[in-house]
């Protein structure tokens, strides 16, 4: 069974392993619902408490699922969703919309679609460069105190608008890309996070799944799957990146363990206050994820992971140019 973390000093309690629902509708490859709904209620089962979404997910497919999922089953679930984007006509539009009317248009639909009894972690899902701060945590504060949401999150903001938010509504956790693979957080912002108390929920820590070996190649992926557009996972980079990645294979060949395992385990190593989210359709992948809690590794394994996958490893850029523009550091 999977142990309990806090994220930060929040209060926040959830299991050291969490689940990430974006890849059930659809970005990593189609997803079949019936699947979809098996794998959360596996993950429920395994003691995974942490289930992250988002608006734009589908949208708004994924908070439905989700809600069809765990209809009459909320009890232990902490539920996290995001705001943050202008959405026209049913579609994300890229546009980055953290205006107050529209954060709590966003909750009071996410609850609905959702169905739980509250949002547990509402998180800005990228900074809004035309609204302050100061302006989202305190409608934030305010669905706080309207007892709609739990806690407060970030995701991809940099020290800056961190220490912003968090001196109006203390932040709970900052969602963003960190991996083996992607080591970008570790100079100026894991540093802020830990001097303010703020948890650190990782997402893609499998490197969108090239880190299990599992991943198609881009080629070879489904039309549909986001990872055809990921510079770092396409063309040359593919194979350069796949080269960079062997230390993990070979450690995990010696310890018995999967590729992805191995991923996992070193980022429940690089402290407490760390809960990844590893996304998955299938059960046997899920299964996969939640027993990299087993997994220890030895400071020599940590450094032996470290010294071949330094920060700036990866050959090409994790985003395209216009999604880079939105990421702050
Ligand atoms: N805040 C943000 O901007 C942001 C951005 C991206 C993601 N996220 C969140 O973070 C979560 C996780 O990130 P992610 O989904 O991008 O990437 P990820 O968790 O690194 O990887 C997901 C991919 O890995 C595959 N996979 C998972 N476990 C596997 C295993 N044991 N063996 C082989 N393949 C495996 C999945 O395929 P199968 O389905 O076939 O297993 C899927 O294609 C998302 O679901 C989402 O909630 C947030």
């Amino acid at each position: 069974m999977l142990k309990t973390r806090e994220l930060g000093r929040s209060g926040l309690k959830v299991s050291e392993i969490g689940y990430g629902c974006m890849g059930l509708s659809g970005v990593y490859g189609s997803a079949d619902e019936a699947e979809s709904i098996a794998t959360l209620h596996r993950a429920r089962e395994l003691g995974v408490t942490f289930f992250d979404t988002a608006e734009v997910y589908g949208p708004f497919h994924n908070e439905e699922l989700i809600g069809r999922a765990f209809k009459g089953r909320w009890d232990g679930v902490v539920m996290a969703t995001k705001f943050g984007w202008k959405v026209e006509n049913g579609r994300n539009t890229g546009v980055p919309n953290s205006r107050p009317e529209r954060i709590r248009q966003v909750a009071d639909e996410s609850l609905r679609r959702l169905g739980c009894p509250r949002i547990d972690l509402f998180y800005q899902h990228r900074v809004d460069p035309q609204v302050p701060m100061e302006d989202v945590a305190g409608t934030v504060a305010d669905l706080i105190k309207a007892g709609k949401v739990g806690a407060f999150g970030l995701s991809e903001a940099g020290p800056a608008s961190i220490r912003r938010a968090h001196a109006v509504q203390p932040v709970a956790a900052l969602q963003s890309e960190y991996s083996l693979f992607e080591r970008g957080l570790e100079e100026a912002i894991i540093p802020t996070l830990r001097e303010l108390g703020i948890g650190l929920v990782p997402f893609s820590p499998l490197g969108r799944g090239f880190l299990t070996g599992k991943a198609p190649r881009p080629e070879e992926a489904e039309a549909g799957d986001n990872r055809r557009r990921q510079p770092r996972l396409t063309g040359d980079n593919y194979d350069v990146n796949l080269a960079k990645t062997r230390v993990i294979h070979e450690l995990a060949a010696e310890k018995g363990a999967a590729p992805g395992q191995i991923a996992l385990a070193w980022l429940l190593h690089k402290g407490p206050d760390i809960v990844s989210i590893p996304g998955t359709r299938r059960i046997a992948n899920l299964e996969e994820n939640v027993g990299a809690a087993q997994i220890s590794l030895s400071p020599d394994e940590m450094r032996r992971l470290e010294t071949a996958l330094p920060p700036g490893v990866a050959q090409g850029p994790r985003y395209t140019p216009e999604m880079l523009k939105l990421v702050e550091r």
